[in-house]
């Protein structure tokens, strides 16, 4: 496809994607159906534009969001780190969800919180200056929340 039909069909996609995304928290796949249908664009050009772009998620999102920052200050401050100990924990790439639905993890540009680096945001509460100790700690106190409110299950 030709570079200025592709420009052409994002900046017809993106708003659009935007608005299933608001309304359903990812890119459902039967919204790409549905959008592929009435506007007779492929799947696969839907798909193309919303992997491009990574402020979209092709996943349900978890119970609890987590947002490892990965601008400049965070990275040099260890947010790669952050990011290898939740994959180790929780077993989830950036753009995933964990099987029980619990946890989903992304990675974010920059939450603007640069002398707090590195920062994790945890369901929307930037956490700063983290460590692999403390993300670790923080992991366990949500768990532990969460037993605690479906009755110690
Ligand atoms: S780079 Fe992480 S908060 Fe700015």
């Amino acid at each position: 496809m030709p570079d200025q039909t592709r420009a052409e069909l994002a900046s017809r996609l993106i708003p659009m994607l935007q608005e299933i995304q608001e309304e359903l928290g990812y890119i459902a796949p039967e919204a790409v159906e549905w959008l592929s249908e009435h506007l007779g664009v492929s799947k696969q050009e839907i798909f193309g534009v919303a992997t491009f772009y990574n402020f979209f998620r092709l996943n349900p999102p978890g119970r609890h969001e987590i947002h490892v920052c990965l601008g400049t200050a965070c990275h040099v401050g260890g947010g790669e780190k952050l990011l290898d100990t939740i994959r180790e924990k929780l077993g989830i790439e950036p753009g995933e969800t964990t099987p029980d639905g619990r946890f989903s993890l992304e990675r974010v540009a920059c939450v603007g919180a640069c002398a707090l680096a590195p920062t994790v945001v945890v369901d929307g509460e930037v956490h700063g200056r983290m460590t692999q100790r403390s993300l670790k700690r923080l992991l366990d106190r949500i768990e532990r929340e969460d037993r605690e409110a479906m009755g110690g299950k």
